[in-house]
């Protein structure tokens, strides 16, 4: 009789059931003088951790601060034990005040201070402003003595969850590490600075440090095959996952070229990996290299304006069979970025707005599917 070999069970890590890696590297990335800070974050995942892909995301499970948990349960006057204090630092969400917050201590303030608070909470519009910059402990401020019970806050507080960022190493290049890209999230507010809970929570990392992981895998964001040529728009932190391909297609030796748009604030502080791919121009790895310092002159440069400049040879690119990857912000960037490349259709492609806006949306997009985004 054969014996039953109970095969090996994979950990599946996710958002429920993060890894617990640990922190290699925490750099900044630009230069002194800079008004970014863009953190370079390394995380070691070991031979036990998630596995990933090029164009997959890691999911972070941050934390509050250790100070502003204090800050929050003295406010309340709250008698905080250990507990207490964990529980509050990897559940509820303080750096931004919810209305449900606002609305609970109004109920509890006494006096002008419960008028003013009322009135606010009666006036949606005048609701939204007043939670717009401030957290928990702003809004504790403007009540003097109002005191919560604990088993009250976590039904008065939302809940943290977990935040996703664009992976930007290869897993090949070295190997059990994951890198990151984080922009910090940062600004004063009712005097007190205010920072992102999860890209606050990295960017405050050091030492050997424990960080709660999950891989997201993309479902579409894939390198093509290695003879395709690639474009690739990252400004800012959009920059993440052509870092990683960028490693991948030189060490697997892939015989299409690549082609980089980056974009930042100035070309002296803000280059991101600017040494790296300096270092793959040379080595023939990133066969050609577009940028667009925006605050560098008088009028702001983008990248869809340097894409626009190198419009013929972008064409004959995308004629070629390249692939067209966008990365970053989605609210602006990448709508100017589609619009540009619908300009291109035109202007070179020999097509009517109409013929120009059927091909980049439908056509490159949907049927050949060699339009691909990563926008958030
Ligand atoms: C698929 C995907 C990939 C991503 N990849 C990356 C990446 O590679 N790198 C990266 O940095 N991010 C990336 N992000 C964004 C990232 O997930 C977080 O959203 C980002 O780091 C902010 O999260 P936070 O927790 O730090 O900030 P939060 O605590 O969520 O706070 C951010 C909020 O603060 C508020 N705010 C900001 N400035 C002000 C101000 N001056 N006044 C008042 N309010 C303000 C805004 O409402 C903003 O929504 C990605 C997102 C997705 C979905
Ligand atoms: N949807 C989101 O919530 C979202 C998305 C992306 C970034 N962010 C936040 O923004 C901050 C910085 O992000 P980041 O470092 O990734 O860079 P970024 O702010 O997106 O900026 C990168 C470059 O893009 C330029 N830019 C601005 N508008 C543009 C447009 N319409 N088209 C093309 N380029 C444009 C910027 O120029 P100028 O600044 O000179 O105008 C800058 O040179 C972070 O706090 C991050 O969390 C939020």
């Amino acid at each position: 009789m054969s014996e039953l070999v109970t095969p090996p069970v994979t950990p599946a890590f996710s958002r429920n059931n993060p890894f617990s890696s640990q922190l290699k590297e925490n750099r900044c990335l630009n230069q002194s003088g800079s008004s970014k800070d863009t953190r370079h974050i390394v995380i070691e995942l070991g031979s036990s951790g998630p596995t990933y892909i090029c164009g997959d995301s890691l999911g972070v499970v941050p934390r509050n601060p250790d100070s502003l948990v204090r800050e929050f349960t003295q406010r309340l006057g709250l008698h905080e034990d250990a507990a207490l204090h964990e529980t509050i630092a990897t559940s509820a969400v303080l750096n931004r005040a919810g209305k449900k917050f606002v609305k609970a201590v109004a109920e509890k303030a006494t006096g002008t201070a419960r008028e003013k608070l009322q009135a606010i909470c009666a006036d949606e519009k005048k609701l939204d402003e007043y939670v717009f910059d401030r957290d928990v402990v702003d809004v504790l401020h403007d009540a003097p003595g109002v005191h919560l019970e604990p088993s009250e806050i976590p039904n008065l507080l939302n809940k943290i969850a977990p935040r996703l960022y664009s992976i930007a190493s290869s897993p090949d290049h070295r190997p059990g590490e994951v890198h990151l890209t984080v922009a910090l999230v940062q600004y004063n507010s009712h005097g007190r600075t205010k920072k992102g809970l999860a890209s606050g929570y990295l960017a405050d990392l050091s030492g050997a440090t424990s960080i709660p992981v999950y891989v997201q895998p993309t479902r579409h964001f894939h390198l093509p095959a290695p003879d395709r040529d690639i474009i690739m728009v990252g400004p800012g932190t959009g920059i993440a996952p052509f870092r990683a391909f960028l490693q991948h297609r030189a060490r697997h030796g892939h015989t299409g070229r690549n082609w980089l748009f980056f974009g930042d604030q100035h070309a002296k502080t803000d280059f991101l990996y600017g040494n790296e791919f300096s270092d793959a121009q040379k080595t023939g790895h990133l066969h050609k290299l577009s940028t667009a310092f925006s605050r560098d002159q008088a009028d702001k440069i983008y990248v869809q304006h340097r894409m626009e400049e190198e419009g013929a040879e972008l064409w004959q690119w995308l004629q070629n069979g390249a692939y067209f990857y966008v990365c970053g912000d989605a609210k602006r960037m990448a709508k100017d970025v589609h619009a540009a490349l619908i300009k291109i259709a035109g202007r070179h492609g020999g097509k009517t707005p109409e013929q120009a806006e059927e091909w980049v949306s439908v056509t490159f997009s949907k049927t050949e599917k060699r339009y691909l985004k990563d926008v958030y």
